[in-house]
């Protein structure tokens, strides 16, 4: 069934694997993150992920869900109070942030297996914030999530201590059953892969167009039916 009031809800990804990644090896690379196949985290060494690309290809989305994910991985329990989800921006990206997180870090994690610090769109801390994340990226049991649309403003130190992963657009293709599922519940039967691969490629990789683009779909078919 169509029902406009909760698209949102109904297409946007609930676990990592709804994530359309780009490229198969950020994928296999999240999944050993994941799981714990690869060493991670590592304290003075590899103990963040950033998540760097162009607007709209899931970084964000991804970032919220990595915590849950590796803690299910780890100890069979959601983060809870111990992972920290700061939006980074003009008022929310200096000092004040960054010292609670380093005080905050070298306490024991309440219940998860360790702390998770999410810092969204990290390229707009301030030059002193950035040089403390990477200080406080050195404390043992402390995984950070990073992302951002603009990969040269992150401090070269915090980028040698993440797996950076690049979020460009995917081949049309790959987002091919998110948009047969929205063509099924419309309704709607006799759209070819192709005309849906031409319709997705208009958003140029960027989900909140694809989306859009496959909205306009819907609504164009649904008006001219009787
Ligand atoms: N790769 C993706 N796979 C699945 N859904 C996506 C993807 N990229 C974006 N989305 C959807 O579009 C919305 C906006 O994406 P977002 O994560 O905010 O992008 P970014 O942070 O890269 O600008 C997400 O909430 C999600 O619903
Ligand atoms: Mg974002």
């Amino acid at each position: 069934m169509w029902n406009p009031q909760d698209f949102e809800q109904r297409y946007s990804p609930k676990t990592v694997s709804d994530i359309v990644f780009a490229e198969d090896r950020s994928r296999s690379l999240i999944d050993q993150l994941i799981s714990g196949q690869r060493p991670f985290p590592m304290a003075e060494d590899k103990c963040g992920i950033l998540l760097y690309g162009i607007p709209g290809t899931g970084k964000s989305a991804l970032a919220k869900l990595l915590p849950d994910a590796m803690e299910m991985a780890r100890s069979g329990n959601e983060t809870g109070i111990d992972c920290v989800y700061q939006r980074v921006r003009p008022g929310n990206n200096g000092m004040t942030m960054l010292e609670k997180i380093g005080n905050h870090a070298i306490h024991t994690p309440y219940q998860a297996s360790q702390h998770y610090y999410v810092l969204d769109e990290v390229d707009n801390l301030n030059a002193q914030a950035m040089d403390v994340l990477k200080s406080v990226m050195n404390t043992r049991g402390c995984v950070f999530i990073l992302t951002t649309n603009h990969l040269d403003k992150v401090e070269l130190g915090v980028r040698s201590r993440c797996h950076c992963i690049a979020f460009n657009a995917a081949p049309a293709e790959k987002w091919l059953p998110l948009a047969r599922r929205i063509m099924a519940d419309a309704g709607l039967h006799g759209i070819s892969d192709q005309q849906l691969v031409a319709v997705i490629q208009t958003g140029k990789g960027s989900a909140r167009d694809i989306k859009d683009a496959l909205i306009d779909v819907v609504l164009e078919a649904l008006a001219v039916q009787p």
